[in-house]
């Protein structure tokens, strides 16, 4: 929980106070005094360093943890927010955050902008995954934050960006056994009740009456059905729709392609689907100005007597026919229709986003998105929201060329893959086949960043909700 302190509940409480330090900062004298001893030279002002010292009895409170900042100058907001990552995993006990004394005379270091920063990193530092653990661990460490000016809002902005982001997380980190397509049609249909946003699910019989054979051709190898989930928020009007796509897939095998890993990790393949929801719950607890459409095309990828096989044709949605040269290149087959399918519903503007190729994850790592854009205006209004947001994101090409390798079919107007190098790209060619005349169109690749084996700046290993602040954020 996070509040907002009075200078009076701090002297009474039992709590830790946190000051942050610059690098060429003195420290108060009075606190000296106080303490009894000059602890200036114990400090450790690296930014994010952190040095604990006893108040042994000489303050109210038992602690007083001095938080580095680095130098002034150098000080960056990705930077700040990483530390508060540090500080807030390291956190023992309930503690005051000094907000004033953070902050700085220059654009996004008001009291207001560290105010918000650290209750968005002290949600997201502190999450866990405890969903399939029998003893849940509850969180009892608080923060409170003592400022200045009435920070109450900017509070309130840190929660509605970090809690939505542990929600994907959630999402992402369940395994499949427990989150299928019917599971995530459940949670979308439950932030529908909760936001009052337009909900349809649409299951194998009404998929099969629209045509959306590509979706479906995946979805022939799982016992389960496919689901396509579509929600709609209408906070400006009748503006046209703007939407978010996720790919969904809750678990890919490969296929008859099997994987040669045997799939491990793969339940994140659902991450693009579990962050468009993260986005749009961020946009209706802010109620945002926008109209927003979501849509989710959700399947496992696995094999059986009737999975789909390579040479098969599959008639997708848009009436395009594609020869399957690869199994395992079945997001591009869900996002196809889940595009078509958001075109039809009006949206003028579409983010495609998913853990759609490994040669993504090869070029980029784990360190930025792979971005794909065919309207200049909107790639850089995108990337104006993702470096407010501090999340990288590094465009790559599409091309002729790449497309021309995917109509080389003797059977169908396209194949879903081409054997050899370029694969981030061509994958994006292929969703890029679906986007209509007039609509501007964003491919984010996540398949580097969407889970992290070793811990991350501000959560656990595990999922990372990626994105999820970036594309709420563009309808600020
Ligand atoms: N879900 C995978 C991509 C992926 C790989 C995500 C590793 C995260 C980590 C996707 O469905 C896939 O298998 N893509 C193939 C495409 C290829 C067959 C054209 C790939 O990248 O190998
Ligand atoms: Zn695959
Ligand atoms: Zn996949």
């Amino acid at each position: 929980m996070i509040t907002q302190a009075t200078i009076h509940k701090v002297k009474e409480s039992k709590y830790s106070v946190i000051f942050p330090v610059y690098e060429k900062e003195d420290i108060c004298p009075n606190v000296l005094e106080r303490l009894g001893y000059d602890v200036s030279s114990l400090i450790d002002r690296k930014l994010g360093a952190i040095t604990k010292i006893a108040t042994l009895g000489k303050f109210d409170f038992p602690y007083m943890i001095f938080f580095g900042m680095g130098e002034e100058e150098k000080l960056t907001t990705k930077g700040f927010r990483d530390a508060l990552g540090s500080l807030f995993k390291q956190l023992k006990e309930t503690a005051v955050f000094n907000c004033k004394h953070a902050a700085l005379k220059r654009d996004g270091f008001s009291e207001q902008d560290i105010a918000y920063y650290v209750s968005e990193s002290f949600i997201l530092s502190r999450y866990q995954f405890t969903k399939c653990n029998a003893e849940k661990k509850k969180d009892t460490v608080e923060l409170q934050l003592l400022s200045h000016d009435d920070v109450t809002e900017a509070i309130q902005k840190g929660m509605d960006y970090s809690i939505p982001v542990n929600h994907a997380r959630d999402l992402s980190n369940t395994p499949s056994n427990l989150m299928t397509p019917q599971h995530l049609a459940d949670y979308a249909e439950s932030l529908a009740n909760t936001y009052n946003l337009e909900c349809t699910i649409l299951g194998n019989a009404q998929l099969e009456e629209i045509k959306a054979g590509a979706l479906l051709g995946v979805n022939q190898g799982s016992a389960l059905e496919a689901k396509l989930i579509v929600l709609k928020y209408r906070g400006n009007g009748d503006e046209p729709f703007t939407a978010l796509v996720g790919k969904g897939l809750t678990y890919d095998a490969g296929g008859y392609n099997l994987k040669s890993s045997g799939g491990k990790g793969m339940k994140y393949d659902m991450c693009g689907g579990a962050n468009v929801l993260g986005a749009m719950e961020i946009i209706a607890r802010r109620k945002l100005k926008a109209n927003v459409m979501v849509v989710v095309p959700s399947t496992e990828n696995l094999i059986s007597g009737e999975a789909y096989k390579a040479d098969d044709v599959l008639v997708s949605l848009s009436g395009k026919t594609i020869e399957v040269t690869n199994t395992d290149a079945e997001g591009r087959l869900i996002l196809c229709d889940a595009i078509t399918y958001a075109i039809q519903q009006g949206a003028k503007k579409v983010i495609d986003i998913a853990t759609l190729t490994g040669a993504c994850m090869t070029a980029l790592g784990g360190v930025f998105t792979g971005l794909f854009s065919n309207h200049d205006g909107f790639y850089e209004e995108f990337m104006k929201a993702a470096t407010m947001q501090d999340e990288k994101c590094w465009r790559l090409p599409t091309d002729e060329a790449y497309v021309k390798l995917l109509k080389e079919s003797s059977v169908a107007d396209l194949v879903n893959s081409v054997a050899g190098s370029a694969g981030a790209s061509i994958g994006a060619c292929f969703l890029e086949q679906f986007v209509e005349e007039g609509v501007e169109w964003i491919h984010l690749d996540i398949a580097g960043n969407a889970d992290f084996k070793t811990e991350q700046p501000r959560g656990p290993k595990g999922a990372t909700g990626v994105m999820v602040r970036s594309m709420a954020q563009l309808f600020e």
